[in-house]
């Protein structure tokens, strides 16, 4: 299968199922609180997508090659978590930095984003983290642009990132999304400009960049789905849907109260 291009149609559909996975995520940010557990922060947005939003939560039951279908509605990653975190039992804490990572399904098609959540307050160090990978996220949307080639956005992030002498998990990268949870292309977050697929419009891909505060490395523990850093530094992720206009890129998963891109022209 090669790089799907989405009629003006399609991309309309696919607006509607972005904003509802930002919506849920606008929903779950005021209960992310110390005391609650990923498990009820789970419960509420899967209640939500199925009653409120009439969608489905694309995680539940997933299965790609290799993997056993995964449990939860949502993603929650703590910590040292990188992504792929199973909601369970225990309580979060203040100072716990949180992914929660949301895909709905609304009429056949996948909205894909992605926040990180600072319960109570965190280190400064937690915060820097967590600020820097949201500006990589920004930095490699603005890389967008038909005609231009996809390895400019992992290069801008690598180079954010590591500049803030952070450095970028290379295991997972953004994805083409659609009808499909993952398409082609892969999205990396780290090379070199100038390489890689010609972004075309209509082309509707994520990008999702793992920062990580030590090395790189990550390891997958045995439920076979969470990854953590190897060290087990903190690690943070940001990600957003975004389609190839005719002249540059629009944001798919954008809602109310989604972070604002930081460098604004
Ligand atoms: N939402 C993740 C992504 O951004 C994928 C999660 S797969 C799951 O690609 F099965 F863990 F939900
Ligand atoms: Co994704
Ligand atoms: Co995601």
């Amino acid at each position: 299968m090669s790089i799907t291009i989405k009629t003006p149609a399609e991309i309309e559909k696919m607006r509607l199922a972005g904003r509802l996975a930002g919506e849920v995520l606008d929903y779950i940010g005021p209960f992310v609180k110390p005391g609650v557990t990923t498990e009820e922060l789970d419960r509420l947005c899967h209640d939500y997508m199925i009653e409120v939003q009439g969608c489905i939560p694309a995680p539940l039951h997933y299965a790609p090659p290799g993997y056993s279908p995964y449990p939860k509605s949502i993603c929650a990653s703590v910590n040292h978590q990188v992504c792929h975190g199973i909601p369970n039992e225990r309580p979060l804490k203040k100072g716990d930095i949180v992914n929660l990572d949301i895909t709905t399904i609304k009429e056949s098609w996948h909205g894909d984003s992605s926040r990180m959540f600072v319960v109570g307050d965190a280190s400064i160090m937690a915060k820097r983290l967590v600020r820097v990978t949201h500006e990589c996220l920004w930095i490699g949307i603005a890389q967008v642009k038909p005609g231009t080639r996809l390895g400019n956005i992992g290069a801008a992030i690598q180079r954010h990132a590591e500049a803030n002498g952070f450095s970028v998990v290379r295991e997972f990268c953004g994805h083409g999304i659609g009808r499909k949870f993952h398409e082609e292309p892969q999205v990396l977050h780290y090379g070199k400009g100038n390489e890689g697929p010609i972004m075309e419009p209509g082309m509707v891909f994520t990008i999702e960049p793992m920062i990580n505060a030590g090395k790189a490395a990550i390891s997958e523990l045995a439920d076979g789905w969470t990854i953590v850093t190897r060290d087990r530094s903190l690690s943070a992720q940001w990600e957003h849907t975004i389609t190839v206009t005719a002249d540059g890129v629009e944001v798919l998963t954008l809602s109310a109260d989604a972070p604002a891109n930081p460098f604004p022209t």
